[in-house]
């Protein structure tokens, strides 16, 4: 199987996320030392496939560097002439594009195609698959919440720097009596949110998973208070939504990407202002959450990712995801990943330790 392979293409697509340059590398570096083979680099992610398209030839000089930066040296796009749903296991997609784009892959001379993106990303590469594009995935998303492995790049950074955040914000908290919202991305799972509460030692954490009541989280403002502890740290995940409500969005989003998130903190912490009587203050995290360079597991991670999905090319296992299981690198069949988004479990075992440590989700089990 190996032996038909000649030139492998890659792209990202999605949201940036720290290590998807990692990733890059390391699909470079494998394919052309260990397999001899030439690689694309694909630019604005599935988009760069359409009309004249737009590559870029990616040698071990190209690559040089990379392991440490931020960003794609391959530009990236959200969606865009891609769209793509799933409806009763049938996949919806916009026909004209995916038919352009699998002629110019094999104008292009692509013996198969390496997708580094998310959920959204991995959903066109599972369609490509079905047309006969020989396609392997590769986990993205600082949001962790890619069905089908336990961990994607990306996440580790967006949680340590959510975590310093909070860190930081803890002194301003306490030394002004001042309850301090943080804002975290995720979209509709509660990842980042659970992970850098408990890290950051929040004392309420507001998920999508678990719809929440204002007055219980000024409840246990409050209750602090009564314990001499008048600051409270309150980290709110972008999804999270109050019982019997809906998530708050800050637009209705367009044919070429999604609704965007935002704005759910400002309204907890105005509720809780009123409640508590007590200074409320808001930081919205956003970008700053993918920006910059990944930590040393994030780019442990990337450059397992980006060998593996060479060796799976190799091997012909093709509309596969690589992954990661129980400290072990897997493949997983695309079709698995993209079913449904990996939320946080309400029995999660860290959701039990965060309410062993005092921290409530403001839920009705709080
Ligand atoms: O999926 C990654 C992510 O950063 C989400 O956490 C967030 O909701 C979304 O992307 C923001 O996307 P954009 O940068 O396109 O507004």
């Amino acid at each position: 199987m190996s032996s038909s392979v000649k030139r492998i293409g890659v792209l990202t697509g999605g949201g940036d996320a720290p290590g998807l340059n990692a990733v890059i590398r390391a699909v470079v570096k494998t394919a052309t030392r260990v397999y001899g083979w030439e690689v694309v680099g694909i630019e604005d992610g599935f988009e760069g496939l359409l009309g004249e398209t737009r590559t870029l030839p990616l040698d071990a000089n190209a690559v040089r560097g990379l392991l440490p930066r931020g960003g794609t040296i391959l530009g990236t796009v959200n969606r865009g002439h891609f769209t793509t749903s799933i409806v009763n296991d049938q996949i919806v997609k916009n026909e004209p594009a995916f038919q352009e784009a699998v002629r110019n892959i094999e104008r292009l001379g692509l013996d198969a195609l390496v997708v580094i993106g998310g959920e959204g990303s991995q959903t066109i590469a599972y369609a490509m698959s079905k047309m006969n594009v020989p396609v392997v995935g590769v986990p993205k998303t600082i949001d962790n919440d890619l069905t089908g492995t336990d961990l994607t790049f990306g996440f580790d950074t967006a949680l340590d720097i959510a975590t310093e955040a909070i860190d930081r914000l803890h002194t301003t908290a306490e030394s002004h009596d001042r309850v301090l919202f943080v804002e975290v991305m995720g979209r509709h799972a509660g990842w980042i949110a659970l992970q850098s509460g408990v890290a950051g030692g929040a004392d309420v954490i507001l998920i999508p998973e678990i719809p929440f009541y204002a007055e219980k989280a000024a409840a246990k403002v409050l209750e602090r208070e009564g314990q001499g502890r008048a600051f409270s740290i309150i980290v709110v995940a972008e999804g999270a939504k109050p019982a019997g409500g809906k998530e708050v969005y800050q637009d209705a989003g367009g044919s070429d990407r999604a609704p965007r998130l935002g704005g759910i903190a400002e309204q907890v912490a105005d509720e809780i202002a009123r409640i508590t009587d007590k200074d409320c203050r808001v930081v919205v995290l956003g970008h700053l959450q993918r920006g910059g360079t990944p930590t040393a597991f994030d780019r442990m991670l990337a450059s397992c990712y980006g060998s593996a999905a060479v060796r799976a090319i190799a091997n012909g296992k093709f509309a596969n995801m690589v992954a990661w299981s129980c400290n072990n690198l897997i493949i997983v069949p695309l079709e698995e990943c993209v079913k449904t988004i990996k939320s946080v479990p309400p029995d999660h075992y860290l959701i039990g330790v965060a309410r062993d440590l005092g921290i409530s989700f403001a839920g009705q089990e709080d």
